[in-house]
């Protein structure tokens, strides 16, 4: 696979935060993948600003260590390390104070880009916010990245959007949801809207239901404090799963333009109605041989807040009223895998007469691992024996069809903070598009606070609890199993 690249402007990007674990894990990786294959010009800069005293050789040695750790050992070559090494420094800056702005002030270049990543937590971006004009390091060709969790309820992602929206435009925000940049996700919209064979059949006429599913085997760890207070719902269903469920659901936008594309987004949040208690089955997993219990992870006996969640959620508009969507999604299950599947109905008539083994056709849209795409056909078993039906896969994996390279897809953090330096905001939440989503999430979380709910325990290593099954049993349909 010949993959083009073109170079991106010459920029001067900031982290805050830049020595936290989601800079060391993927930002500072991602960006030396890009520097290798050619995307960053020479000319672009990284500055790392952080609380705690460091020096430029410091940093540096943190980020070789962290691309000798996160970068496959074909992309590790000395002299482009040592090449993009020199690209970075570190700045002491304190995000509430006055200390560092003026060193950081004096770093910034007039005549490039600027970009400011705020990986921090969302109590700091107001401060930063003011900080970057006050020392007037802002101006018009300035970005801001805000990471996740962009609020914790309506309100404070109200108090989020007016506190950046008093010193950014809208479209110098850019609010990251990771899911987005997934290679396979943007591969949905090319498949909807880029054949014609699927768009006709996308609707409550043809498709019977919709599962999506992000299934991860890690448990909370280390991030219990931030994760009990969050759970499931907040840490994975308003954001990751609502964009692929938008995603999916929306109509075809008249370009693949930012604000085309998200306001079809915005539309079908606004669809989805209300999810009933009945609707919701959350869970908690339990200790095994390899790991504490949910409860002793967060070190709260008493917490009520779910490490699993399954929904069924309806989108009341023409193309899917009556056509269900089943979300789950939760930690220390069986496998890590994460897809979406499209369940077509059966025939209207069977000339076949009763075949137990005539099901219906499956779209498969997987996101990880070993992205691709499944359409699951029916045909007739080879040979002798008169006309018995059997289901065959129709299976492209992308590294099989797209050859050597397709291993080397871009991460999403790489893809998102390169649509940064670009200025296309298309894979990146607007601010309405959050509030939305929180508008929708509110009641369904204060609807199990309010009852006092407390969430199922499930077997580490299981699919989950057995009453998510019955979630879709009830109806007559079944979860796919969760397997790598
Ligand atoms: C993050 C969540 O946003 O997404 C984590 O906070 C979760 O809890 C992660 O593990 C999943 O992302 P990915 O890319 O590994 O599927």
């Amino acid at each position: 696979m010949v993959s083009r690249v073109i170079p991106v402007e010459p920029f001067d990007l900031v982290i805050f935060g830049g020595t936290g674990d989601l800079a060391r894990r993927k930002i500072l990786p991602g960006l030396y993948r890009r520097f290798v294959d050619g995307q960053m010009p020479a000319e672009a800069r990284i500055i790392a600003a952080a609380r705690s005293e460091n020096t430029d050789a410091a940093f540096r040695d943190t980020v070789r260590a962290a691309i000798s750790e996160f970068v496959t050992p074909e992309k590790q070559d000395a002299t482009c390390i040592a090449a993009f090494l020199e690209r970075l420094s570190y700045v002491r800056v304190d995000a509430t104070g006055s200390d560092g702005w003026q060193t950081l002030a004096d770093k910034m270049r007039k005549d490039v880009i600027r970009a400011y990543y705020f990986s921090v937590g969302p109590g700091l971006f107001g401060d930063l916010a003011r900080r970057l004009h006050r020392h007037g390091i802002a101006g018009t060709r300035c970005r801001i990245v805000v990471e996740k969790p962009f609020g914790h309820d309506l309100e404070s992602a109200r108090d989020l959007n007016v506190t950046l929206a008093e010193h950014f435009d809208e479209q110098q925000i850019y609010r990251i949801d990771h899911y987005l940049g997934k290679e396979t996700v943007q591969n949905l919209m090319a498949v909807r809207f880029g054949n014609m064979l699927f768009e006709p059949l996308w609707n409550a006429r043809n498709v019977d239901h919709i599962q999506i599913t992000v299934a991860e085997t890690v448990g909370v760890g280390g991030r219990g404090g931030y994760y009990d207070k969050a759970g499931a719902m907040r840490d994975m269903v308003q954001n990751h799963m609502m964009q692929l469920l938008c995603l999916i659901a929306m109509e075809p936008p008249y370009a693949f333009e930012p604000d085309a594309v998200r306001d079809e987004k915005l539309k079908v949040i606004r669809a989805l109605d209300h999810v009933e208690p009945e609707q919701i089955v959350r869970g908690q997993y339990l200790s095994d041989e390899d790991g504490p219990g949910y409860l002793e992870d967060v070190e709260n006996p008493d917490s009520r807040t779910e490490s699993f969640i399954a929904m069924k959620l309806n989108v009341s508009n023409w193309r899917w009223k009556g056509t269900p969507f089943y979300i789950r999604t939760g930690k220390r299950l069986r496998a890590r895998t994460s897809e979406i599947a499209i369940v077509f109905k059966d025939p209207p008539h069977s000339i076949f007469g009763d075949q137990e083994s005539h099901k219906s056709n499956v779209l498969v849209i997987r996101l990880q691992p070993n992205e691709g795409i499944n359409l699951k056909v029916t045909i007739k078993e080879p040979g002798p024996g008169g006309m018995r039906l059997i289901e065959v896969p129709l299976d492209m994996s992308f590294k099989e069809a797209l050859g050597p390279g397709a291993d080397d897809i871009p991460d999403a953090y790489e893809r998102l903070i390169m649509d940064v330096i670009r200025g296309n905001q298309t894979l990146f939440m607007r601010g309405d598009e959050v509030e939305a989503a929180w508008g929708w999430a509110d009641p369904v979380i204060a609807g199990w606070e309010e009852g006092g709910d407390r969430p199922i325990p499930y077997d580490a290593g299981s699919s989950g609890p057995e009453d998510a099954l019955m979630l879709m049993h009830r109806d007559g349909r079944r979860w796919r199993e969760v397997k790598a």
